[in-house]
């Protein structure tokens, strides 16, 4: 048997899991400023959903799903993006009908790639995201901008840009991948296989492939920047304005295109800019998916949304040294001496964390000097120590463990005094 954790996964441990905690109650907290509501999907469902949903040219729909067939002989994937499940759960449990419009969501969870692994890309991974459905003012696309702005700027992120483009309404895209056809074709031959696939199928790609990345035809491929519609022009325009009266920075990359089908309009990404981080600098990625609701045979609805990897933001945090100090996760250790305080220490512990208190005590029938050691291993606020003859006399003993003041106290009086001592220091 493999006892090996898979390739690309990893277990998050206490001592790392604070951090996940710490991203996860404020990115919540965010959503819920900006009236985002959480929406929880299932991790697997019908490969058909992905495979609509993300494209079935995108590399993640051809190279990338963990899919299997179960006992029922039916194809399931591991989902590996939020955006498809959303949407099939939007149309399936027609929240379009819902009076509150437009559905605006957030979730969080695993999901599975097969990539390559490396620094800051997982085979999974936790993804935090939000789409917004039903909506097709440029103001919603400001505000889904300006709330992941807000969760890295308010985790302590500086060095970081917002990327942004417009892809253009079907119009402007089929214009532009015609041009994209006719700049490509002569040449394809000196592109990679996948490239050679993409030309017809789905041009644009090309413009994202890694390996070719150095071609000259790439620098001169003619931009969606001259192929937009008057609507999309205005659309793309009205965001940027939105974004301004908001002062919130962004830099134009008519190159931007993103690695999934379904956008149109808006796109974006967020890079990291600061030395000493990764090859991979996309922290998030996003964009608008209007008609993505129809091909999953609902109602036609506008919809736009983004998504970033929690392990991409601590890589962040970390090298920009902003992960912040977790401080006292214990107010109070117990420690006793002889073994009718030890049983006594069964009822204060359970008295204590009755009031709210974070306590524990030793199991390892450890010696008094050693338990005091495990107690500052815990880095705890409070030592209460207990001994027979206290106990016989209806007293205990509390340090304050950052002043090393020590004061007795009437054991009847201990579970209240703790609690003044444990809020007053808040
Ligand atoms: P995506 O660009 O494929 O878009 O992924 C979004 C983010 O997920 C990336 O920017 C990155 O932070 C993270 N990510 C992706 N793959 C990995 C990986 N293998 N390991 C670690 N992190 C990874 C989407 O998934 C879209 N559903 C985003 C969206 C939502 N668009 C509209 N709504």
């Amino acid at each position: 048997m493999s006892m090996q954790i898979p390739r690309g996964t990893q277990d998050i441990l206490p001592g790392e899991i604070e951090i996940w905690q710490y991203i996860e109650q404020k990115s919540k907290e965010i959503c819920s400023r900006y009236n985002y509501k959480e929406i929880r999907t299932p991790i697997f469902e019908h490969t058909e959903v992905f495979a609509r949903g993300v494209g079935e040219t995108t590399d993640i729909v051809q190279k990338e799903m963990y899919t299997f067939t179960d006992r029922g002989e039916r194809s399931l994937t591991l989902r590996p993006e939020g955006t498809a499940g959303v949407v099939r759960s939007f149309v399936g449990n027609k929240l379009y009908g819902e009076a509150s419009q437009p559905t605006k969501l957030f979730y969080t969870g695993p999901m599975f790639r097969y990539e390559r692994p490396q620094a800051g890309r997982m085979r999974q991974f936790v993804q935090f995201g939000v789409e917004a459905l039903g909506s097709a003012d440029p103001a919603i696309d400001a505000e889904v901008l300006a709330l992941v702005m807000s969760i890295y700027y308010e985790l302590g992120l500086t060095d970081i840009k917002l990327v942004l483009n417009s892809l253009g309404d079907k119009e402007s895209r089929e214009a532009h991948r015609d041009a994209l056809i006719n700049h490509f074709k002569p040449s394809i031959g000196e592109f990679c296989s996948d490239c050679q696939n993409r030309l017809e199928k789905n041009p644009l790609r090309i413009l994202d492939c890694k390996k070719d990345r150095e071609h000259p035809l790439m620098q001169t491929a003619p931009s969606i920047h001259d192929y937009y519609t008057e609507e999309s022009a205005a659309y793309f325009k009205e965001v940027k304005q939105h974004l301004d009266q908001m002062n919130l920075p962004y830099v134009v990359d008519p190159t931007l295109v993103r690695g999934l089908d379904y956008y149109n309009h808006t796109a974006f990404e967020v890079m990291a800019e600061g030395e000493g981080f990764g090859a991979i600098t996309t922290l998030c990625g996003g964009g608008r998916y209007n008609g993505l609701v129809q091909e999953f045979s609902g109602p036609e609805t506008p919809g736009i949304g983004f998504a970033f990897s929690i392990e991409r933001l601590i890589m962040a945090l970390k090298a920009q040294g902003k992960v912040p100090d977790f401080g006292n996760q214990l107010d109070c250790f117990l420690v006793t001496l002889g073994d009718e305080a030890k049983a006594k220490s069964v009822e204060l512990l359970y008295q204590l964390r009755q009031a709210g208190i974070r306590c524990d005590k030793d199991y390892l029938d450890k010696k008094m000097k050693a338990q005091f050691k495990a107690a500052d291993r815990l880095n705890v606020r409070y030592t209460a120590i207990l001994g027979d003859n206290e106990l016989n006399e209806n007293r205990i003993n509390v340090k304050n463990m950052e002043t090393g003041e020590q004061v007795e106290v009437a054991l009847d009086t201990f579970i209240t005094y703790m609690k003044e001592q444990v809020e007053g220091g808040k």
